[in-house]
């Protein structure tokens, strides 16, 4: 079928195979044009792996570092007449080619907040790689329904204490409006702490470390964000940045119970980007605008592949200290948070309207990159081209 994008929103209902497969094959060449990983991964699990930093980070680890991997993910199968999800689309495309370089690549679709995906997970481990060293931690949802409890939680996107009201822009029009939006409960917070707090992660080493499937000496991390003053209110000491707060001191707990087996739970602080999970919060596609034309004005912009390598070569295995902030958390968004960037930043926002972001901002690019999410806008694609909707994930378990 001939697929086109159908937006809703912040969403696109359809993802197209070859846009997808052509996205993976970027990333890939991107790794293989650095120098190997030295004394990289050997056997990973990303969970979150269909996508964004998940994604990226199964790519390093498989072709900057020869690794063997599993991943666990949440994506919608296609089905003749309907394309699947561009998670399912990414995973395809990345165990081809895995396999194709002789690499193990097995993958798990399912929720992995369930305690059934992690025994499944835990089982392909110990039957097919024994034990993994890398355990990479980039779930991004809005939902999670808690094994123990059978309760379902929602997150929230809110500020807290008081409204919070700023600019915002429509990715899609280019039109710069205010929003307001009101503060959470107490009830919404505890939610969103729920879902994307930390406990998830601990349950996932927990049951690892009970089934000796980690190595001695593993490494897990999670990916978490911090971001500007401009955006703190209704990101970092917002409802979502309460659930980052979670998630960060959980990574002590799981450190200290690592100790056992030498190994160590990290949390990797990420730049703002173009993702499926960043393009539903408020405020930040206008942020994240501002930032791609002053960081490509400045050569330093990175995409979720250049994050991670970076994060792989020149902290995780750079053969030395792992360097951290006063909170131990290993900062790749350095280069977003340098000073200099960040004044030109403020200095735009302040000027920023739907006329002058036609000039000052990467509306263009930031429109780009999402189309780009769900494989549409890819440079080299055929899109009048007839493609199969239907394409198998080789390695799904
Ligand atoms: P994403 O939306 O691209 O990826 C989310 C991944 O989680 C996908 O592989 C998806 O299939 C999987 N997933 C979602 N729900 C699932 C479930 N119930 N079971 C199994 N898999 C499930 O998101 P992104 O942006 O890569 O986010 C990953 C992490 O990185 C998050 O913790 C996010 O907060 C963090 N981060 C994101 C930044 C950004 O600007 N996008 C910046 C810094 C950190
Ligand atoms: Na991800």
């Amino acid at each position: 079928m001939v697929i086109e994008p159908k937006i809703r929103g912040f969403i696109c209902l359809t993802a197209h195979p070859a846009g997808c497969e052509q996205n993976v094959i970027n990333q890939i060449n991107y790794i293989k044009s650095k120098k190997a990983i030295d004394g990289g991964p050997a056997k990973v699990l990303v969970i979150g792996a269909s996508t964004g930093f998940g994604l990226a980070s199964r790519i390093t680890s498989a072709f900057g570092s020869d690794a063997a991997t599993v991943g666990v993910y949440f994506e919608k199968p296609p089905a003749p007449g309907k394309p699947g999800s561009a998670g399912w689309y990414n995973t395809a495309a990345f165990e081809k080619q895995a396999h194709d370089a002789g690499l193990y690549a097995k993958s798990i679709n399912g929720d992995a907040f369930s305690d059934e995906i992690k025994e499944k997970t835990i089982a392909l481990i110990k039957k097919e790689l024994g034990q993994v060293d890398l355990v990479i931690y980039s779930l991004a949802s809005p939902r999670r329904t808690n094994p123990k409890t059978g309760v379902a939680h929602n997150s929230v996107i809110k500020p807290i204490g008081e409204v919070f009201t700023n600019k915002t822009v429509d990715f899609h029009t280019g039109v710069v409006s205010e929003i307001s939006i009101n503060p959470a409960t107490e009830e919404e917070i505890a939610n969103t702490v729920e879902v994307m707090g930390g406990e998830d992660w601990a349950m996932w080493i927990d049951a690892m470390k009970e089934a000796n499937v980690l190595a001695n000496g593993v490494v897990t991390v999670a990916y978490s964000y911090i971001g500007p003053a401009l955006t703190e209110k209704v990101y970092r000491k917002g409802t979502i940045g309460r659930a980052k707060d979670h998630l960060e001191a959980t990574a002590f707990e799981i450190n200290d119970s690592l100790k056992a087996i030498d190994g160590k739970a990290l949390i990797s602080v990420n730049k703002a980007l173009v993702t499926q999970a960043s393009s539903a919060i408020p405020v930040i596609p206008l942020y994240i605008s501002l930032l791609y034309k002053t960081m490509k004005a400045e050569g330093i912009h990175e995409g979720c592949i250049e994050q991670i390598q970076r994060l792989f070569e020149q902290r995780l295995y750079n053969g030395s200290t792992i360097p951290t902030d006063d909170k131990g958390r290993i900062r790749i968004d350095d280069w977003e948070m340098r000073p200099d960037v960040q004044a030109k930043v403020d200095e735009l926002w302040k000027i920023a309207d739907t006329e002058s972001l036609k000039s000052i901002g990467d509306l263009a690019g930031y429109h780009g990159d999402f189309m780009n999410l769900f494989g549409f806008e890819v440079p080299g694609v055929d899109y009048t081209a007839d493609v199969n909707e239907v394409v198998e994930v080789s390695g799904l378990v």
